[in-house]
């Protein structure tokens, strides 16, 4: 049966295609839009001819993701099965050329933005006692890019929100997949925040120049004959939504790794070992509950 699924930042990227690719599976979909005014306003029709529904979220706003959440529950009948939270930006220079404010933004957008989005849609799924979180990290989050260092420090911490999120909220039927995507050609390269303070730029002579040479080897390795593909992206949340509840995996690279999937693969036993160590095994498995009784002890 279709699932009820928001997918945040669903404007541009592997947010676009993620919403088109659900709703092609028969999920009922919710795209989130920071905005759905000028050139935005075509991507949303586009959306909403294939009967997905557009809903303004900015992930910064808590105003705007309260009343997105409120719209959802109205028009879906108080239904929430997933909640993708998509939306991101990037940042690239060096890192002491960003002011803190900049700093402050690109967490405000990819880190403050998903613990605002996840306060405001838990309550459902917890209630529900079922139900599936998808954060799109990074590679970034698990390997280091000079001059990438302020967006992949904001990816971390999306690693560890994920999994304290998922042990916290195994019990109670919902769980968390963190996805980290390779280096795909979206809008988000373009978008990216440059740094504010030209002039230490220019005090890091020839080294200020390689956030331009690490650019160039992105776009060579985007212009390519096999060329990674965003749609990569979008086809794997669409099977991590399929998957049966208890059997997805925590983590899942897609594209190329640049060794990030070696990290994962060291880091998981000794996080699982210290987990049990502190006799909190437990919270390492999904709890599948009975719908049957969840609906009896609400009365629904
Ligand atoms: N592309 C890559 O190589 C890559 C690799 C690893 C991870 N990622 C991650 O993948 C996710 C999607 O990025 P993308 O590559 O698809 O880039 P994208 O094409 O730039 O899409 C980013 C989306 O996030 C939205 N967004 C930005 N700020 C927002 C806010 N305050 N509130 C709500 N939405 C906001 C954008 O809206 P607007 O259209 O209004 O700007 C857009 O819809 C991000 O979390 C990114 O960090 C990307």
């Amino acid at each position: 049966m279709g699932k009820t699924i928001l997918i945040t930042g669903a404007s541009s990227g592997f947010g676009r295609l993620t919403a088109q690719t659900l709703r092609n599976s028969g999920h009922k979909v919710f795209a989130g839009f920071r905005s759905n005014e000028g050139r935005k306003k075509q991507v949303a029709d586009e959306l909403r001819e294939k009967n997905i529904e557009i809903l303004k979220l900015d992930v910064t706003d808590q105003g705007s993701v309260d009343s997105a959440i409120a719209q959802l529950l109205e028009k879906s009948n108080n239904e929430l099965d997933a909640v993708v939270n998509n939306a991101g930006m990037a940042s690239a220079g060096i890192s002491e050329a960003f002011t803190p404010e900049q700093a402050r933004q690109l967490f405000e957008v990819n880190v403050f933005g998903v613990q605002r989005v996840l306060r405001a849609t838990l309550p459902v799924l917890r209630a529900k006692r079922r139900g599936l979180v998808i954060n799109v990290g990074s590679i970034l989050g698990r390997i280091t890019l000079p001059f990438l260092g302020l967006y992949g420090a904001s990816k971390y911490a999306v690693e560890a929100m994920s999994d304290s999120y998922r042990y916290e909220l195994s019990q109670l039927g919902v769980e968390v997949v963190l996805v980290q995507p390779s280096a795909y050609p979206t809008n988000m390269y373009a978008a990216a925040q440059q740094p504010a303070d030209e002039e230490l730029r220019t005090t890091y002579g020839e080294v200020a120049e390689v956030p331009g040479k690490i650019l160039k080897t992105f776009v060579t390795l985007f212009q390519g004959e096999n060329g990674p593909n965003p749609q990569d992206v979008a086809t794997a949340i669409d099977q991590i939504v399929s998957a049966p509840a208890g059997s997805r995996p925590d983590r899942v690279v897609v594209g190329l790794p640049f060794g990030s999937d070696a990290v994962n693969k060291v880091v998981a036993p000794i996080q699982r070992g210290v987990i049990d160590s502190l006799g909190l095994g437990d919270l390492a498995k999904l709890k599948i509950i009975n719908q049957r009784e969840v609906k009896a002890s609400s009365g629904t």
